[in-house]
């Protein structure tokens, strides 16, 4: 079982600032990505539609015969993860309570905001998944949809992105928030700009590098820490042409990658 891949999947590209967070933290660990290239965005669409389509990720990776799934996309997790992951006899997790737990550890003035797309701030997970852990915690959440195509688009540090974030921010500065969770797989990409308007005395928590670490502890503790010493085995699937996907995932990766399959997502 140890040394079967992780399973990782997201919408599209977002889940890959998730896959850098795990092939830093983890080495060894082979992964297998599903980017749903051909059906993303997730986050402008409906509870039965996300549920749907993360069923669908789901049960290709289980085809993939996979140790362990991470649902590396906040609207998929938000929305369909525990229905699905409850399917399944594998251990499953999101990027909504490592984001959650890292955002109460952070806050010392009990009030966090929270970003992300339209299903995942309408799905309330965030704040459910924080006032489970503590209910004096005050969080405010706002939908930031015009972030995913900046962010797919390269406009990590441009004017534009500044303007729509102030535009975005005003009623998060009203709140005096001190702790802002990126509730999206996209976010990260735009962390320069988010951090100069939120303001450097707020403390950007980013779920990807949280979901990471716990993904770690998980392993450990369950004795599925891949025990190999060769370097790990990366395999990328899509549902639509590799070549949409490659561009992008280098601006979020860093890397070039090759030998990305296309898979027929709807027969799963
Ligand atoms: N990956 C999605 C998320 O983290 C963003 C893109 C989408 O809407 O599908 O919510």
């Amino acid at each position: 079982m140890r040394n079967k891949p992780i399973g990782v999947f997201d919408s599209g590209v977002g889940g890959l600032t998730v896959l850098a967070e795990l092939m830093r933290l983890l080495p060894h660990e082979d992964i297998v990505y599903f980017g749903d290239m051909g059906r993303t965005p997730y986050g402008p669409r409906s509870k039965d539609i996300i549920l749907e389509f993360t069923r669908q990720d789901v049960n290709f990776l289980m085809e993939q015969d996979v140790k362990f799934v991470v649902a590396a996309c906040n609207t998929a997790a938000a929305v369909a993860l525990g229905t699905v992951s409850s399917e399944h006899s594998i251990d499953m997790l999101g990027v909504i309570e490592p984001g959650a737990r890292a955002a109460v550890a952070t806050t010392k003035n009990n009030k966090i905001g929270i970003i992300g797309t339209n299903a995942t701030i309408a799905s309330n997970a965030y704040p459910k998944a924080i006032q489970k852990i503590n209910k004096d915690i005050k969080v405010f959440s706002l939908a930031c949809p015009l972030f995913v195509p900046l962010a797919e688009e390269g406009y990590s540090d441009k004017e534009a992105t500044r303007l729509i974030a102030e535009d975005y921010f005003k009623p998060l500065k009203d709140n005096h928030i001190d702790t802002l969770v990126l509730g999206c797989t996209h976010y990260p990409l735009l962390k320069n700009t988010i951090q100069k308007v939120i303001g450097k005395d707020v403390t950007i928590i980013d779920s990807a590098t949280s979901t990471a670490i716990e993904v770690e502890h998980i392993l450990n503790e369950n004795n599925l820490t891949n025990e190999q010493s060769e370097a790990a085995l990366y395999k990328f699937y899509v549902s639509d042409v590799p070549d949409k996907f490659a561009p992008v995932a280098e601006r979020f990766l860093g890397h070039r990658i090759d030998n990305i399959i296309r898979v027929d997502i709807t027969k799963y």
